[in-house]
């Protein structure tokens, strides 16, 4: 259900306590977002009228407002993620620490085609503050894009996919009718993947062009929230009928299983020796230690530092000097 109405009172009218999985907002920035294109080096012809902008004076205690009953309506271990720019940074991070919220991550996104400056440095970067609700376990989905195993010449790609510097270009939309700031789907879909399961209930307090919703619904989940803009909701609202849910889950890279099925697990006194009586093997054929290792992984379903850390704790704990030879 869509609310074509103030997010703060539409809020309160409609959303129970408890009852929301997953927030995801952009709120309008308070920079005078309605003239935000005179700034943008891109033409303007093809984006919607109709984008209500917060006055600065009035910044501080709307966010208070609207992010209370955000609060409010988050269930337990429910996630919230609010995209701000720097200007008006202070007054969400404010109104977060008046709340029972707590700060999971501060991820800074970085997009292309940033505000034109000549005498300073270009700003090309957003704030996403990403807190839960406590009370339970947040849903955090690891493995979703990447397994535990997979790599490049740089390393992990699970790691690089979970740091908190995000690198997603803006959408170009050449001759499509689009709301300003509209959140790139790559964006969106990272973190419905990695924040929330099939079927939860996803809100947008800020729906503007829908996307969020939009991207929910493609990846199987429930959507709601508001837009105060008559024009914004009486267009998108058409749009987002179109959205087949789950379409976009086909097109969602499926990582391989993982690898290591026993991280994290309490070492067993036969598990141990099982990994270094294998590991004396492959050293014995001449393998060297990194590679023995790497070939253990799969065999033991643990990873590289856990594997080194009970081969070596054995080495230099006990052993004579035979051993500490076959082990180094
Ligand atoms: C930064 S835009 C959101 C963009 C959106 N995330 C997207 O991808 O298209 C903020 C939106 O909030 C709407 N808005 C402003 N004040 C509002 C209020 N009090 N309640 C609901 N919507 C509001 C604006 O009209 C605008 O469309």
């Amino acid at each position: 259900m869509f609310y074509n109405e103030d997010c703060v009172e539409g809020a309160k009218k409609y959303l129970k306590d408890n009852s929301i999985d997953l927030i995801i907002t952009d709120p309008p920035y308070g920079i005078s977002g309605d003239t935000l294109h005179k700034h943008y080096n891109r033409n303007e012809d093809h984006v919607l009228d109709g984008y209500i902008e917060i006055p600065q004076e009035e910044y501080p205690t709307f966010s208070k407002q609207w992010i209370q009953q955000a609060a409010r309506v988050l269930r337990p271990g429910g996630s919230i993620y609010i995209v701000s720019g720097y200007t008006n940074l202070r007054h969400i991070l404010n109104a977060l620490a008046e709340t029972n919220l707590k700060e999971v991550n501060h991820i800074i996104w970085k997009y292309n085609f940033g505000i034109f400056t000549k005498k300073k440095y270009i700003s090309s970067h957003y704030h996403i503050l990403y807190y839960v609700k406590p009370g339970k376990q947040q849903v955090f989905n690891t493995y979703c894009r990447f397994s535990d195993s997979e790599k490049d010449e740089n390393g992990s790609l699970n790691y690089r996919d979970r740091e908190d510097v995000w690198v997603i270009n803006r959408e170009y939309k050449p001759g499509k009718v689009k709301n300003k700031n509209e959140l790139p789907t790559q964006l969106l879909c990272k973190i419905i993947q990695y924040s929330s399961m099939p079927g939860d209930l996803v809100c947008d307090f800020f729906l503007g062009s829908f996307s969020t919703a939009k991207v929910a619904i493609g990846l199987d989940r429930r959507a709601t929230g508001f837009e105060k803009s008559e024009t914004a909701f009486d267009y998108q609202i058409n749009q987002v009928k179109k959205i087949v849910p789950g379409s976009l889950l086909g097109k969602m890279r499926t990582p391989p299983p993982n690898v290591y099925h026993n991280q994290g697990k309490p070492l067993t006194i036969e598990e141990k020796t099982f990994i270094l009586k294998e590991y004396r093997n492959l050293r014995n054929r001449g393998i060297k230690k990194k590679a023995s290792i790497d070939q253990l992984t799969h065999k033991s379903g643990r990873g590289y530092w856990s594997l080194l850390k009970i081969i070596d704790g054995t080495t230099n704990k006990s052993a004579t000097n035979k051993t500490k030879t076959l082990f180094d």
